[in-house]
């Protein structure tokens, strides 16, 4: 690994998963408009994130980062992204209130539209395309005009992701975040399961909480958490011309950070060492995610880490992994070992999602529930037994009312994936899995709280 870094270094070095544009013309053209845009976040609030994330490695708060598997130009709309906001809001309530410990909001929102894939083409009929990798690189329809890479793809989505930014942050500040609100997140569809009856119970009592503290003078003017929340974003570090481009110095201290989102991470398939996506993660200052699958062995997550994160902040690497549920145990427990003897500072969280897709007899990507809430206890369960911080969830989950995951309250059969199946890649879980998912965080959390006792004054600064 060379010391020098630039925003460019990467291009030294061999990358995976980058799409191959055919005119270089193009690409250059797209490039430098995107390096002319502003920046979509700022230093300072990456920094603010960075700060949050520390709590969490230090045990005494909780990471939720949850959306869509890849956002899309056709799923494009302000009650959607309002939706998946709501969703997560509502875990978080349910993570704050009945696990009793503050929670650090991250959407995968405004601005995760690249996919990794297994295999460089698609086969249909006897006809043979490159496979679709994203809307900011090529088209979802299945024909070669769409699947062809096109840079100018990369305007649009950063187009998207700054209008989806501007929502966010305003529900996040404008009062869709008031905790006076949490009788409204619970989503229509979502009111008359018995997920939605449990939410109610607690949103009543939460009501009844607001009440005694502004009986007491703790009112939302007085203490901003009551009346707004902080909501950061994230996205996979993969199209590393788009990230370039949007790589900017902080005029506050000098450093580089991707001004794309607050926190990217670097997948499964291209945390190689010496790869491109490695090389230009480590230079930037933003926090960092580094996706651990089954493979992982312990000496390259030690290298990784060394690479991610050589002074040892607190906040700055976020592992999160994603072992399947039938060996979380087997292979997460070794990695949160040596991690932990070598003493490292991370963020350790769980992603549920990608170890567990299967292919229904009917064709469909799945999940099955109970496999998401098995790789989440197997989790919680290695991190009791090595004494460590679980400290975050990371989730495919949106507001819709899909039917993209099986099992669940709802019951969602094999043959019931037809029903509403909209994902452009991964299957997600809706509002009620989700919800449920965050009953069952919030139990593990009380759990630990018990045997682990929170310290307040800590906490306080991840709120
Ligand atoms: C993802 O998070 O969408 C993803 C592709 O994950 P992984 O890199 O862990 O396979
Ligand atoms: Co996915």
């Amino acid at each position: 690994m060379t010391k020098t870094w630039a925003p460019d270094t990467w291009r030294n070095k061999p990358a995976k998963q980058l799409p191959a544009y055919k005119d270089a013309e193009a690409l250059r053209r797209a490039e430098s408009e995107l390096a002319a845009m502003p920046p979509l976040v700022f230093a300072g609030e990456a920094r603010n994130l960075k700060t949050h994330l520390a709590t969490v490695s230090a045990g005494q708060a909780f990471l939720l980062q949850g959306g869509d598997c890849a956002e899309s130009f056709a799923e494009f709309s302000a009650n959607k992204i309002r939706d998946s906001l709501r969703v997560l809001l509502q875990m978080a309530i349910v993570m704050t209130f009945a696990g009793a410990v503050p929670v650090v909001k991250v959407g995968r929102m405004a601005g995760q539209f690249a996919k990794p894939r297994s295999d460089d083409f698609e086969t249909q009929n006897g006809v043979t395309l490159p496979s679709y990798r994203g809307d900011n690189i090529n088209g979802f329809e299945f024909s070669p005009a769409a699947r062809e890479p096109d840079p100018q793809r990369m305007l649009k989505s950063y187009h998207q992701s700054a209008a989806t930014l501007n929502l966010l942050r305003a529900f996040a500040h404008g009062g869709y975040a008031d905790l006076h609100r949490v009788h409204k997140w619970n989503l229509d569809f979502v009111k008359d399961s018995p997920l939605g009856e449990r939410y109610e119970d607690l949103a009543t009592r939460i009501d009844e909480a607001l009440d005694f503290m502004a009986a007491c003078g703790l009112t939302g003017d007085k203490i901003p958490a009551i009346r707004e929340t902080d909501f950061y974003t994230s996205h996979e570090a993969l199209l590393l011309p788009y990230e370039q481009a949007l790589t900017r110095v902080d005029s506050l201290t000098g450093d580089w950070y991707a001004c794309s989102a607050h926190f990217l991470w670097v997948g499964a398939r291209t945390h190689q060492t010496d790869g491109a996506q490695i090389e230009f993660a480590r230079g930037i200052k933003n926090p960092l995610g580094l996706k651990c699958g089954p493979h992982m062995d312990t000496s390259t997550l030690m290298k990784l880490i060394e690479t991610l994160n050589p002074q040892n902040e607190p906040g700055r690497l976020t592992l999160i992994s994603r072992m399947g549920h039938a060996q979380v145990e087997q292979k997460l427990s070794p990695l949160v070992r040596a991690v932990k003897e070598s003493g490292w500072n991370v963020v350790w969280s769980c992603d549920p999602m990608h170890g567990n897709t299967i292919k229904s007899s009917s064709g469909y990507k799945t999940r099955r529930f109970e496999h998401v809430l098995e790789e989440v206890r197997g989790f919680f369960a290695v991190h009791s037994a090595e004494g460590t911080h679980p400290g975050g969830i990371h989730l495919e989950l949106t507001g819709q009312n899909v039917t993209e995951c099986t099992g669940g309250a709802e019951k969602i059969a094999e043959e019931n994936l037809s029903d509403r199946y909209h994902t452009h890649c991964d299957p997600r879980l809706n509002a009620n899995q989700a919800l449920e998912l965050a009953f069952l965080i919030a139990d593990e959390l009380k759990a630990l709280r018990t045997s682990r006792p929170l310290n307040r004054q800590d906490a306080v600064a991840a709120e």
